[in-house]
């Protein structure tokens, strides 16, 4: 009945029917609606990257210019996830983090887009779990659009665990007569993957309109709960392609993700093993979230050399993985077409801000003297700005 409903007027934030490529359509189970949250398709351009191996050309996938607020890789996970929410009559959401993720940032937004209350578990140090968690970066976001903020501690998530902690948020909520939707962290289980299944399906049809006849030989993405490199590989995968996928983890370790990913797809009735669709690399460094001067410093450079800013907890770390495996293996990169798939996350650049202090430099004081008279500009365009007839 529903689907015999007028069209919406605008396409942004309506809900329809989910027809899967071709190529998916075996797939199990499949999505019956989508809400349209980002801005799509995302733009693909050369990164002209200094010191690539000979004749490596890299291309970035702007998935950082899906949305504002509601930006980056969770929003195509989003709109598969959402669109269940609302048809299972949700009237709040409920998911999990930590203290700076994108996604639960991302989940805050796109539920108040929809008129749906929003309930976020994040984690932090110990430290400051009973501390107010300020309102810097995605934090300054959640609780300007007014989502209910619950802290715990690392401690506390690595012991309970994400599940049995939104279980616990969710049988409070019901008890108080609400109905809630639970989505894991990051988006990620097997609804959520379908979101970056279906950026093969975009980034496929870019290709084939005037690009230049290009393929790509190679997708690059950092990969932080899995749904993202599930996604990528699966959709290259069952589309045919011969690209290969390769996911820089920054958090946990490439054992971890096989596994995780392979449930993922399994989830969806692909048969097939994650380590024959996808190559897992370490790009953890010191640890989740934390960064090394010298990984800050690359991200700075790469800014000042391209304009591109990555985020230092995922894309940050992935260009830097990869940048550092051309540097020690350039034969396998050599003349390869690569896609790097930036996933967004820049707000977590503001917690970072005492680190990157240091690397940034070139203000001053503007050098005038007190003699010069003041002009009164009329902010009129000069005459010679226009072409003459
Ligand atoms: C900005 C950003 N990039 C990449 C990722 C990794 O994606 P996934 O969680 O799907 O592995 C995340 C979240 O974890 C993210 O917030």
């Amino acid at each position: 009945m529903e689907d015999s409903m007028p069209e919406p007027p605008f396409e942004f934030l309506s809900r329809k029917p989910y027809m899967p490529p071709l190529w998916a359509t075996h797939l199990n189970p499949i999505p019956s609606h989508i809400f349209s949250l980002g801005h799509f398709p995302t733009p693909i351009h050369k990164w002209n990257l200094p010191n690539l191996p000979k004749g490596t050309e890299v291309y970035i996938k702007r998935d950082d210019l899906s949305g504002m607020q509601l930006s980056g890789n969770k929003v195509r996970k989003l709109e598969f996830l959402l669109a269940e929410a609302v048809a299972q009559g949700a009237d709040c959401i409920i998911t999990i983090g930590g203290i700076q993720s994108n996604h639960c940032r991302a989940t805050a937004v796109a539920a108040k887009y929809l008129n749906l209350g929003c309930y976020l578990i994040l984690f932090t140090s110990e430290k400051l779990v009973d501390k107010d968690p300020g309102l810097t970066g995605n934090l300054l976001v959640e609780r300007l659009v007014g989502a209910h903020v619950d802290l715990i501690s690392k401690e506390e998530y690595a012991s309970i665990g994400g599940v049995a902690l939104t279980n616990i948020l969710k049988e409070r909520l019901l008890s108080e007569g609400r109905k809630p939707y639970v989505i894991p962290g990051g988006g990620s289980n097997s609804l959520g993957t379908w979101g970056y299944v279906e950026a093969v399906r975009e980034i496929q049809e870019q290709l084939g309109k005037g690009s230049g006849g290009i393929t790509f030989d190679d997708i690059v993405a950092a990969c932080g709960s899995g749904g993202t490199i599930a996604g990528l590989a699966l959709g290259t995968w069952l589309s045919g392609s011969a690209t290969k996928v390769h996911a820089y983890c920054v958090s946990d370790d490439p054992n971890y993700f096989y596994d995780h990913v392979e449930g993922l797809t399994d989830g969806l009735q692909a048969v097939v093993s994650s380590r024959d669709i996808v190559n897992i690399q370490n790009a953890k460094g010191l640890g989740y979230a934390i960064n090394t001067t010298e990984e800050l410093t690359f991200m700075q450079e790469i800014a000042k050399a391209t304009g591109v800013v990555l985020d230092p907890v995922y894309s940050g770390k992935a260009a830097y993985g990869m940048m550092r495996d051309m540097a020690e293996n350039p034969r396998k990169w050599e003349g390869r077409k690569v896609l790097f798939v930036h996933t967004g996350g820049l707000l977590g650049l503001y917690e970072k801000t005492e680190q990157i202090v240091p690397l940034v430099g070139n203000w001053r004081r503007m050098d005038i003297q007190a003699s010069i008279p003041r002009q009164v500009g009329t902010g009129k365009v000069s005459r010679n700005f226009y072409r003459p007839m």
